[in-house]
């Protein structure tokens, strides 16, 4: 299976108990919205997702490898934007891009074939010699899904990629990522704690206080008021 499976993930940090049986299996195509309110684990997840920690319970598997047991091929399966970005300001975005490709053995030709075919996908090709610190919070944020698609994963995993972008920059990237899952087949993840994110047709695990609330279609889970729902099954204010 070349999409994403977690099973049962428990994972508590100190008495507080972040992950609670965690489990849902996407797959590839698949456009999955991890939707939960600050402080539902999301990052945590992601965390657990990178290996940057292991869970204590539990088990992820990713295009058929076990993160546990094959990390190595499991992780190059995986291409990532974390909640903070991590891009090099005084690089240019190419710079930035060939940098992270030889992080992945790739390099001279291949390299630059790769990083301009990934920059054209999200519609940033015509900024590759443009130094970072002059580019915007959503041209940013798109080089940066740029650069995780460079050694060609099968999942991709985006945590609250929108946050501090305009209405404009953050439908422009919703869009980008929803045609990478349907025109490539990738697994996409993207958690997020905004409802209008999230479209109807769109797979939808709501996650509130470490435990998976709801997980189904979107159109199936939220009706015609997806807001509405979620506040209610999360208890949360508007
Ligand atoms: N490194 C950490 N050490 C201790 N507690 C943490 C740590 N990271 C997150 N938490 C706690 O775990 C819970 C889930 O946080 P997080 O995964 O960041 O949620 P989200 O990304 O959905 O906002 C919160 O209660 C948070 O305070
Ligand atoms: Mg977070």
């Amino acid at each position: 299976m070349h999409g994403l499976s977690v099973e049962r993930i428990g994972h508590r940090w100190g008495a507080k108990q972040a992950l609670d049986e965690v489990s849902f299996t996407l797959t590839p195509g698949a456009f999955c919205a991890l939707l939960g309110p600050n402080g539902a684990g999301k990052s945590t997840l992601f965390g657990i997702l990178t290996r940057l920690f292991t869970p204590q319970t539990g088990r992820v598997v990713v295009a058929g490898h076990d993160l546990a047991r094959a990390p190595r091929a499991a992780l190059a399966a995986i291409g990532v934007v974390f909640q903070q970005s991590t891009l090099d300001l005084d690089q240019t975005v190419r710079r930035n891009l060939l940098y992270f490709a030889a992080l992945h053995g790739i390099a001279g030709r291949e390299a630059e074939t790769r990083a301009m075919a990934a920059l054209d996908r999200l519609g940033m090709a015509e900024r590759a010699g443009e130094k970072v610190a002059a580019l915007n919070g959503g041209h940013r944020r798109r080089m940066e899904i740029a650069r995780a698609l460079i050694h060609r994963p099968r999942v991709l995993l985006l945590d609250e990629p929108t946050v501090g972008l305009d209405a404009a920059a953050r439908a422009a990237i919703t869009d980008h990522v929803h045609a990478l899952a349907a025109d490539e087949g990738l697994c996409v993840l993207w958690a997020t704690h905004l409802t209008d994110e999230v479209r109807p047709a769109d797979r939808l695990v709501i996650l509130h206080r470490g435990k998976v609330l709801a997980d189904g279609t979107a159109g199936e889970i939220g009706g015609a008021d997806l807001t509405g729902t979620f506040l209610e099954l999360t208890g949360e204010q508007a």
